[in-house]
């Protein structure tokens, strides 16, 4: 374990990572763990990856479990990286089957990473407010680990999810609301019942599970990143994650300086990141009125939106919204041609490359990399109707 401290992402102050940690004390902005990537480089080596253990614990130099804990896993990450066959068309495109994974998405990562520490660091009641996925894992994943977990998730969260998350010991509870409501519900009550709040980006350690999404990219493509990313975007974090991998594995002398463009896709019912993009604002507001069957794309405001614009900016990508109508036919598009039935985010990014392609965002030959970040499975009410 080569976690220095945990530091403020906005103000820089740093916080102590040997107690459990929520926000910025001074900002209430996300914190990120710094990592003493020399001292983890002596041991973690590009080379002998291939001969570690498959799942995403094998970048344990860069994770925050000390090395003598054992980790709360159930074989999360080592996903697929499959070559779209047609899809593509004159693009060089990649999918980073995120299915895959235990809880059938990519939540599965930070779950493993935040729900491992929490437990190192004392928790007992860990509480989500959840889309869906994010409250799968984390009901897996407390269970896994002997831990109570609560979940909180708007009603109309499709019902696989909510099983689910039954069905792994959860208490469950539905609110006539929003994500942003759920998460108001935890803050409101969380210090009464004892509950560690682990929403995404307030607690520092599932951006860490996320951040071997980068790393497993660069593994699987021989440390030569692609030339552009989608990204369904709802929070973030995923986007937020292989950013900081990117840094770091330059920092480690993995990689060079390229980075792929990065675009984050939205649903055009609830678009708060492409607004503020488009707008070139520095943090974007709460997008009213926001409705969408991605359910994962039902964050009407995002903690982490001044990191996700930055890093559109900086790496001269961009935002780009789908609607409802455009994810669910291009869905079975991409499950007729490529075998893959895709959760309604995932296929949002696959109809944003065509319109990325049209615009000339994305050219013909460029090597691009699509996330299906859950299984369309989940989505039986959304897909059964089209
Ligand atoms: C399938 C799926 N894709 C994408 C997202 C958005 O992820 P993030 O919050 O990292 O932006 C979610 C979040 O719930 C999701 O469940
Ligand atoms: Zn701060």
């Amino acid at each position: 374990m080569f976690v220095t401290r945990l530091e403020c992402s906005a103000c820089g102050l740093w916080h102590d990572g040997s107690r459990l940690q929520n926000l910025c004390l001074s900002c209430s902005k996300p914190l990120f763990a710094i990592v003493d990537l020399a001292a983890a480089s002596r041991t973690l080596k590009r080379e002998t990856l291939a001969t570690r253990e498959k799942s995403l614990w094998r970048y344990r130099e860069v994770l925050p479990l000390p090395a003598n804990i054992e980790p709360v896993s159930l074989g999360e990450g080592g996903t697929p990286l499959l070559r779209a066959e047609k899809f593509g068309d004159d693009i060089d495109l990649w999918i980073k089957d995120e299915s895959i994974n235990p809880t059938q998405s990519f939540k599965a990562r930070g779950m493993s990473v935040a729900v491992s520490m929490a437990k190192q660091l004392g928790a007992t009641k860990l509480a989500v407010p959840s889309a869906g996925n994010a409250g799968g894992a984390l009901a897996a994943y407390a269970a896994r680990a002997g831990l109570e977990s609560h979940i909180f998730m708007p009603r109309d969260t499709p019902r696989a999810n909510i099983i689910e998350c039954r069905e792994l010991g959860a208490h469950v509870t539905l609110i006539d609301g929003l994500i942003t409501d759920c998460g108001a519900e935890i803050a409101r009550r969380k210090a009464k019942e004892g509950w560690f709040d682990v929403s995404t980006l307030k607690e520092p350690y599932r951006v860490e599970g996320k951040k071997t999404l980068g790393y497993e990219l660069a593994e699987q493509f021989n440390w030569e990143l692609p030339d552009s990313i989608l990204y369904p975007t709802g929070g973030g974090t995923g986007l937020i994650g292989m950013w900081k991998a990117f840094d770091e594995m330059q920092a480690l002398g993995w990689i060079g300086t390229k980075r792929p463009r990065m675009f984050a896709v939205q649903a055009t019912g609830c678009a708060p990141i492409v607004r503020a993009f488009e707008a070139g604002e520095k943090s974007a507001g709460e997008f009213p009125n926001a409705h969408t069957i991605a359910s994962g794309l039902r964050v009407p405001k995002a903690i982490g939106d001044f990191l996700i614009l930055n890093i559109l900016r900086e790496s001269n990508g961009g935002a780009i919204a789908v609607d409802d109508q455009e994810m669910i036919r291009v869905a079975r598009e991409v499950g007729s041609n490529e075998g893959l039935f895709v959760a309604p985010e995932a296929a949002a990014c696959f109809a944003a490359l065509k319109s990325l392609r049209s615009a000339g965002k994305i050219q013909s030959g460029e090597r691009a990399v699509i996330f299906n970040t859950g299984s369309g499975i989940k989505y039986l009410d959304c897909y059964q109707d089209q």
